[in-house]
């Protein structure tokens, strides 16, 4: 287990074998960063007149949360990156790093909440306060519900709903307190269709969509709520998928895709608003996408 607080310039461990996932130890959060700063990165090219938020962002390694990541820091914004692949957060931030962006790093696996609250409160202690959470981490092993994979189904509940309620029970109570926040959930078209091999996976994000929808019916209007539904997006997502027949199938579906920078667009639309306008969904998918 690597020391907490670590610099991103001291990977702790060799990187995994490529489409490898490690699962983080539990109960480990740990926030690694240069001096935090709320200040706009000088030299970074801010692209947006937001003032510099602390943003978290699980998911962080790959695909659509890396792609957020870079694009957040790149506009001034300090980034903390959580993902269970440590090694890969590290690249992430040196690459923002080099780009003169801010970014921390913490090895994390959202199915632990403890592992989930001490994130966001060491990022909250670091920073004195979190601006918003983006709850992005996702895993897709599709399959028809008669292949039965159970194994699957438990996985995609785990890090796709409480994965996500762990986000939301571990950041609320600092919004709450601060009387600002911003929660953007990242679902999926999923969230609206479902298709045959996603039965689990969209029942997964129809339910990151109605806690969402939950969240912003019941909390004070100072705190803003976004979901942001992703058609098909090119990341590592479907490497998730152990189900033969469903990996096949996904490749053809998958031909048409975007990339993750387009979402990453979305997402600092949603968060760059004044606090009084509250984007609540957006739908990004491949103009081709039916
Ligand atoms: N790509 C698409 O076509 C698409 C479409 C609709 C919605 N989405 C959604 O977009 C989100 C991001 O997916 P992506 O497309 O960018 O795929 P991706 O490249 O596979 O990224 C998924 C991210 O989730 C992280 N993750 C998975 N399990 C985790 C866990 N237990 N704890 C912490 N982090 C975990 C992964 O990091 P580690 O493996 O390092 O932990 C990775 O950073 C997901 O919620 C996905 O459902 C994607």
């Amino acid at each position: 287990m690597s020391p907490c607080p670590h610099p991103p310039t001291a990977p702790p461990h060799p990187p995994p074998r490529s489409g490898e996932r490690r699962p983080a130890p539990r109960s480990q959060a740990a926030i690694a960063a240069p001096e935090a700063t709320t200040e706009p990165v000088p030299g970074a090219a801010p692209e947006s007149s937001t003032p510099s938020k602390v943003i978290l962002i699980t998911g962080a390694s790959s695909g659509i949360g890396r792609a957020t990541a870079q694009r957040l820091a790149r506009e001034g914004h300090h980034v903390v990156l959580g993902a269970r692949r440590e090694d890969r957060l590290i690249e992430v931030a040196q690459e923002i790093e080099a780009a003169g962006g801010k970014a921390d790093v913490c090895r994390l696996d959202v199915t632990d909440r403890v592992a989930v609250t001490a994130f966001v409160n060491a990022a909250a202690a670091r920073h004195g306060r979190i601006d918003v959470i983006i709850n992005n981490a996702g895993i897709m092993p599709l399959s028809r519900l008669d292949a039965l994979q159970a194994d699957d189904w438990d996985r995609m509940v785990d890090v796709n709903v409480r994965g996500l309620l762990h986000g939301i029970a571990a950041a609320l109570p600092h919004f709450q307190r601060q009387g600002s926040g911003h929660f953007v959930t990242v679902a999926s078209i999923g969230a609206h269709q479902v298709v045959p091999t996603g039965a689990v996976y969209c029942a997964t994000k129809y339910a990151a969509w109605a806690l969402t929808e939950g969240l912003r019916l019941e909390l004070d209007p100072s705190i803003r709520v976004t979901t942001v539904s992703p058609g098909v997006v090119e990341s590592e997502l479907a490497d998730s998928i152990t189900d033969e027949a469903a990996r096949e199938a996904m490749r053809a579906y998958r031909a048409d895709s975007i990339p993750p920078s387009s979402i990453a667009d979305a997402i600092s639309y949603a968060i760059g608003q004044p606090p009084g306008v509250d984007v609540n969904e957006i739908v990004v998918r491949p103009a081709r996408q039916r």
